[in-house]
């Protein structure tokens, strides 16, 4: 039967009734291995018990208030993300891309404030994603994702992806800051060289202007860090988050230096849910588990073991794997032969995975799967492989 849904997602045939942990079941009980873990956001997999309790005590007392009040577990969200991170400011939104807009909107203020109105040009890098709003869409100025959208100058460059030269060229005295992914997802898991952000940061500091870091899909403790940039010891002024920051309760957030988000007074910016206590009680139950002592570190220890089984199959099925990219547990292999036949091959085997830019695939899984599980899509994988290896 045809569905309502508009076409824009195709028509998937796979569909889901239950999820617990690592694993998704069908209506007719067969069991799948999630490796999309909903596109890097189930970041504990699917019904953690802290977060299950978490939804359902809040569901119990007050759904939805609006920021006309006070909401304190997203005051203390907030406040736990300016704790854990370079930022003194958080404001709360739905999702990634209105997350990414906050954050444009915070940039042209921020030179507006000072005189500045002419400053309102963002640059941002090639084959980044930055999600699918107007604004977003025009940064990243993809024509699968642009054509039929936009009309005039939207305000938005576009520079080659980790060309310094290139970026210096593009600055001119109407931008105002530069976004980029410090790996950049849907384009492929590509890891942003640290020399670049250094030298990034350092022309931001040079020209007055300013860079925010897309964490939409890299944040929340999947690379090993709560965000990634701490891997590199470079912080943004601004940092978009989202996805896994509600293990799957749909939020998002921008962070903000004191000074960057000092213009946004009241009224230049609001969401109507965007806060909402039951999203701020999921994100607060996320960061319990995120913050604990070892959590990451031997998340990380199974990481390695995943990226060391995965790199054996790369030598052993040349014609099937190229490369394996990313950093921690976003992890992206580029394929020798068709993503898309590949991403099948795993699904006839019961292993979820996502397909990306630059003929990759992407492997989300949950931060605390365990070793039998890894074990269990590294077979997955080594079979799709012999399988592909003999079409190929
Ligand atoms: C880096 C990045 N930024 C922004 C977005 C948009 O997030 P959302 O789909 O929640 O709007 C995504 C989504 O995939 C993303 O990966």
């Amino acid at each position: 039967m045809q569905s309502a849904l508009m076409s824009n997602y195709g028509s998937p045939e796979l569909e889901f009734e239950r999820g617990q942990g690592s694993y998704l079941y069908t209506p007719q009980g067969e069991r799948y291995l999630d490796f999309t873990m909903g596109i890097a956001v189930n970041c504990l997999g699917h019904c953690h018990p802290h977060l299950v309790a978490a939804l359902q005590e809040q569901s119990t007392k007050i759904w939805h208030s609006s920021n006309l009040f006070r909401i304190p577990q997203t005051e203390k969200l907030a406040q736990r993300l300016v704790d854990l991170t370079f930022a003194d400011r958080v404001f709360f939104s739905n999702s990634g891309t209105e997350a990414v807009e906050a954050g444009f909107k915070v940039m042209r203020r921020y030179h507006y404030s000072r005189g500045n109105k002419d400053r309102v040009r963002i640059i941002a890098l090639s084959q980044s994603f930055h999600g699918r709003t107007l604004a977003p869409i025009a940064a990243s100025a993809n024509p699968l994702h642009t054509e039929g959208f936009l009309t005039g100058d939207p305000g938005f460059d576009q520079v080659p992806f980790g060309d310094i030269h290139a970026l210096r060229a593009a600055i001119t005295d109407k931008t105002a800051g530069i976004i980029l992914e410090p790996i950049q997802g849907e384009g492929g898991i590509r890891l942003t060289p640290f020399d670049y952000l250094l030298q990034v940061r350092e022309l931001c500091d040079e020209l007055g202007i300013l860079l925010m870091f897309d964490e939409v899909q890299s944040g929340v403790g999947r690379s090993g860090f709560l965000y990634a940039y701490q891997a590199s010891g470079i912080a943004p002024d601004l940092l978009a988050s989202a996805k896994g920051l509600g293990g799957g309760f749909p939020i998002g957030a921008v962070l903000a230096s004191e000074r960057v988000s000092a213009p946004m007074v009241a009224g230049t910016h609001g969401s109507t849910f965007g806060g909402n206590p039951l999203a701020t009680a999921v994100g607060n139950a996320v960061l319990d588990i995120l913050t604990a002592p070892g959590f990451l570190r031997t998340a990380m220890e199974s990481a390695a073991y995943l990226r060391a089984g995965i790199a054996k199959l790369i030598v052993a099925y040349p014609k099937v794997l190229e490369e394996q990219t990313g950093m921690g547990y976003m992890i992206g292999l580029r394929c020798a032969c068709s993503n898309a036949d590949l991403l099948n091959a795993l699904k006839d085997r019961h292993l979820l995975a996502v397909k990306a830019g630059n003929n990759s695939i992407r492997f989300l899984p949950a931060l605390n799967i365990s070793r039998n599980e890894i074990d269990e899509a590294l077979n997955a994988l080594k079979e799709a492989c012999e399988a592909l290896s003999v079409t190929a």
